[in-house]
Formats: structure tokens, C-alpha cells, sequence
């Protein structure tokens, strides 16, 4: 189901022709193109030149989580623990246990002007994504702000959505302030008058007081506000790939239910450990991810090897941050 509105015509099923109309009656988009599984496909270099590159209103909804510029460096160590006599730790049956690191896994969070290095990128965001399509962007309480300003200037303030909350409860708390444990997620469309959001197919939630509403209302749950209570990537589940800052397959999910189709394309330009691919191939979307760092490609390699995917390398794979 689409967002309805008097400029969204009643639009053909996804696996149809998509005719994409911005009024009653008028032409169909010459972008207008058939929805048959694309194949996925992942870039190795900057964003910025790969973007530039993609054909026009060719993607149907975007996610992307760039480095938030907390001013450090994100990195996470790997290590495993293995049985050795001459271990340092001693474990069950006083059997002894060393820990080996297997690697380090980082990416330049810092920026001298930040939103100097997001503008451009957003910028070909918005040129690549359907008429009707959306982009969820990333970003924590350090630098919302700023950036809903950005986007607003790029999509217009009328074509917000939504400022979702992803909140969690996870690690050390400061005694100093109010521990800050969520993160934000901008939503715009590209025509506030017809996007996709499949209010059907969002997951639901249980009742806080379920006993307040009925059996039948209680067993089929809720529907999820701005708010979403999520736990973090656990850091000894079967999800972690070990890289830092890795989102957790539950929040994308809910996203592409929520704003794309069946045999849509999305796309992820900061992609990280390649959450967003895992999580529109499970639910039968294609995707296109781009990262410059060689160890987000390594662990893309691995998560997605079971799927058919391009792998395209770009000259010059790291821009510079700072
Ligand atoms: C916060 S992480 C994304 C994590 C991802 N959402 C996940 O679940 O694993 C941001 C990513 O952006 C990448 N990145 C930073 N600048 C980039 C650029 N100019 N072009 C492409 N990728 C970039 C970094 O290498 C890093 O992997």
C-alpha cells in the first residue's frame, strides 16, 4: 500500500509496470520500469564518484548510516579465546585458556566540516531515488540536528516523515548526565504526496497492558510508534560480524517492510558490514551496497556469500575525512 493522498494515483501492484504520477492525470515518469529482481551488487571505493554515476530515480528506497563524526576513530578488535597450557586464564576444569586477536577492524569517524561531506552525497541521493521513493538516514544526537536542516533544504521540510528513535540499553552509563542511549533516524520522502509504507506489513509489538485491550488485540500486538525499543548487535549472537558499529537486522528489517516492495532496489552508500543487503535479501529485495574500506568488503564477502552479487572495484577507495 502506498501513503494515499489526492496526488497518488491508485498504483499498479509491485511485480506490474510501475507508472509513477506526481498529479491526477498526469504522464507517466519516463522512468517508469519493470520490477523484475535486479541483480545486487556492491562497490568497493567512495561514495561520492560511484553515486554520481547511477542512473536517475533508479533506486526505491535508500538507508544509510554514515560515521556519526564522534571525533574518533570506530574500531573493534576480533579475538578468540583457544585451549593453551601455557594460557593465562583458567577456565572449566581448570583447563587453561589463551585469547588471540584475530585482527582490528576500524573506519575514520572525523570530519573538519562535516556537512560539507555529506551535502554533495545527499544531493545524489535524492536524484537517485523513484519519485516515489524514501531515504532513512542515520545519525546520533550529536549531529541530528544539523543534519535535518541539511535534508530539509535537499527534500523539502514538507517531505519529513518522520524522526524515529532507536533506543537501547547497553553499555556504561555516565554519572556525569543523562546517559545517552538512542539514536536518530530521519525519514523523507521524495513526494509527500505518494510513497510507499506498507502499514500492513510492519511487525507488531506487544501491549505495555495488554490486559486493557482484549485477547484478540492483545495476541496481534500493536503498531510500532517513532519510538523503538531494539537491543544492539549482542556482542556474542550469531549476527555480530565483528564490525564496528554494525546495526542490528531487526531495525533494517522493519524499514524495508515498511517503505519498499518485493523486487524493489535499496541501497546503502555507507554499508558497513552489509546489514542493510542481508536484510533486503531475506525479504526479497535487491541491493546495491558501496564502502571504501577493504575490511567492510572482506566482511560483506562473507556475511552475503551465499547470494548472487557484483562486485565492482572503484579507483581511489578511501576519500579523505578530515
Ligand atoms: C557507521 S558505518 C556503517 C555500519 C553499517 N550500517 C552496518 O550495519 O554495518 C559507516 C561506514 O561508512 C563507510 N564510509 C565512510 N566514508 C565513506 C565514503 N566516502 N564512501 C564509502 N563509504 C564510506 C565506512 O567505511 C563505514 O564502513
Amino acid at each position: 500500500m502506498y501513503g494515499r493522498h489526492a496526488r497518488c494515483p491508485a498504483l499498479p501492484p509491485p511485480d506490474a509496470v510501475h507508472y509513477r504520477q506526481r498529479g491526477a492525470g498526469a504522464a507517466p515518469r519516463t522512468s517508469a520500469r519493470k520490477r523484475r529482481s535486479m541483480p545486487n551488487a556492491i562497490y568497493y571505493g567512495d561514495n561520492l564518484p560511484i553515486l554520481a554515476a547511477m542512473p536517475s530515480e533508479s533506486v526505491d528506497l535508500i538507508y544509510i548510516d554514515p560515521p556519526f563524526n564522534t571525533g574518533t576513530t570506530q574500531a573493534r578488535t576480533r579475538l578468540k579465546t583457544v585451549r593453551s597450557e601455557t594460557g593465562d586464564r583458567t577456565g572449566f576444569q581448570g583447563r587453561r585458556y589463551e585469547t588471540i586477536k584475530l585482527g582490528t577492524t576500524s573506519f575514520t569517524d572525523r570530519f573538519d566540516d562535516y556537512l560539507a561531506f555529506l551535502r554533495p552525497r545527499l544531493i545524489e541521493a535524492y536524484r537517485v531515488l523513484t519519485p516515489t521513493g524514501s531515504l532513512y538516514f542515520h545519525i546520533d544526537y550529536r549531529e541530528v540536528h544539523y543534519c535535518k536542516v541539511l535534508l530539509d533544504g535537499i527534500f523539502g521540510r514538507e517531505c519529513f516523515l518522520n524522526e524515529i528513535i532507536w533506543a537501547y540499553d547497553y553499555g556504561a552509563r555516565t554519572r556525569k548526565k543523562w546517559p545517552a542511549k538512542h539514536d536518530n533516524i530521519l525519514l523523507y520522502v521524495k513526494d509527500h504526496g505518494c510513497y510507499t509504507f506498507n502499514v500492513d506489513d510492519i511487525d507488531r509489538i506487544p501491549y505495555m497492558a495488554p490486559g486493557l485491550v482484549g485477547p484478540e488485540k492483545a495476541a496481534r500486538g500493536k503498531l510500532p510508534t517513532d519510538t523503538w525499543w531494539h537491543t544492539i548487535v549482542s556482542p556474542n549472537g550469531k549476527e555480530k560480524t565483528g564490525y564496528p558499529t554494525q546495526k542490528p537486522l531487526g531495525i533494517l528489517e522493519r524499514i524495508i517492510r515498511a517503505s519498499s516492495h518485493p523486487g524493489d532496489v535499496v541501497l546503502d552508500f555507507f554499508a558497513g558490514s552489509g546489514t542493510t543487503g542481508a536484510a533486503a535479501a531475506q525479504l526479497g529485495r535487491s541491493f546495491i551496497l558501496i564502502d571504501n574500506n577493504a575490511e567492510a568488503m572482506r566482511v560483506m564477502r562473507a556475511r552475503l556469500a551465499a547470494l548472487p552479487i557484483t562486485f565492482v572495484e572503484r579507483h581511489s577507495p578511501r576519500s579523505k575525512a578530515s
